[in-house]
């Protein structure tokens, strides 16, 4: 059992207990100082930010594990913004102004969906857990290594998620691939949702939920909800343009899920469209506009 944290101090006492459980998340970013800790419980885990001064840092993010076994772990963050982290790779950066680009036709579009979901794929996967494996070169036996643990499942939200799934493949192609189906309601901008499949063993598995676009963040968050309803405990949020809107309102919903992005861009405008965005992603993918 993890132990109840009430208090700075019995946190203190906690993390005194606990201390190898807790570093295998412990998590240095800019977390906003509150007068006491707070304190949630998200399925498996014990979800706390607080100010410990007897640390090196003064804010930190951190999970009570629980005995949970979960390959992710700590990352950097954008100051503001926890749980979120820019990809800022250049190549990702230069193919993301072409795709914003309103000239760029569909089959180009679709195409640098794919090359940013692969290169974003690169980060998001560079804290997976790697377990000891022996392998016989033509020469001799030696010690590899290969990722832990059940297989990565990526689970698009339709339709445009559907567009990062290949791009991610290629990187791991033994992926598993649920798929979510939502869509936003056009008046009140809330998801209404019609489909959904994942693999059974969801709280065996990581998963990371693919959508181009966090706008509201209604898709995201209720996506989430239902992955976490069907089991599952780790996930991560891939998307190419987040509007500080939907951060927020995804880190309100599941602090414990990591968000990826290529930008963040300003804001929404009256019909919840990302500025200065990129317009319908699923639209320009699919050529329906
Ligand atoms: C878009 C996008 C997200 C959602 C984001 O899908 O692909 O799923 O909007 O908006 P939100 O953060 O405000 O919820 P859309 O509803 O247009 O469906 P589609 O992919 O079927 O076109
Ligand atoms: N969905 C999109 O496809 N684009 C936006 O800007 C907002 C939601």
């Amino acid at each position: 059992m993890f132990p109840v944290v009430t208090s700075r101090i019995s946190l203190a006492r906690a993390l005194e207990h606990n201390r190898q459980a807790l570093t295998v998340l412990c998590h240095h970013g800019r977390l906003p100082p509150g007068p006491a800790p707070l304190v949630e419980q998200i399925s498996q885990r014990v979800f706390v930010i607080a100010d410990m001064p007897s640390e090196a840092h003064d804010h930190r993010l951190v999970f009570f594990h629980a005995g949970e076994d979960s390959t992710f772990c700590a990352m950097h963050t954008t100051p503001g913004f926890p749980t979120l982290r820019v990809v800022d790779h250049p190549l990702v950066q230069h193919k993301l102004t072409l795709l914003r680009d309103r000239t760029t036709p569909t089959k180009i579009f679709k195409e640098l969906v794919d090359e940013i979901a692969t290169l974003m794929a690169y980060e998001a996967t560079s804290d997976l857990a790697l377990e000891a494996a022996e392998v016989e070169t033509p020469l001799e036996t030696t010690i590899g290594h290969r990722v832990m643990g059940k297989k990565l499942t990526l689970v698009p939200i339709l339709r445009a998620g559907l567009g990062m799934v290949e791009g991610i493949c290629r990187l791991v192609p033994s992926a598993r691939v649920g798929h979510i189906g939502l869509y936003r309601d056009h008046e009140t901008l809330e998801p209404v949702d019609y489909y959904f499949k994942i693999p059974g063993d969801a709280a065996e598995r990581d998963f990371f939920l693919l959508d181009p676009m966090l706008a509201t963040g209604g898709s995201a968050a209720a996506a989430v909800t239902s992955l976490k309803r069907a089991g599952a405990t780790r996930i991560r949020f891939l998307c190419l343009v987040a509007a500080p809107d939907g951060v927020r309102r995804l880190e309100r919903a599941h602090p414990d899920v990591q968000v990826f992005c290529a930008a963040l861009d300003r804001q929404l405008n009256e019909h919840g469209y990302i500025l200065p965005g990129l317009g319908d992603a699923g639209d320009r993918l699919f050529g329906t506009r």
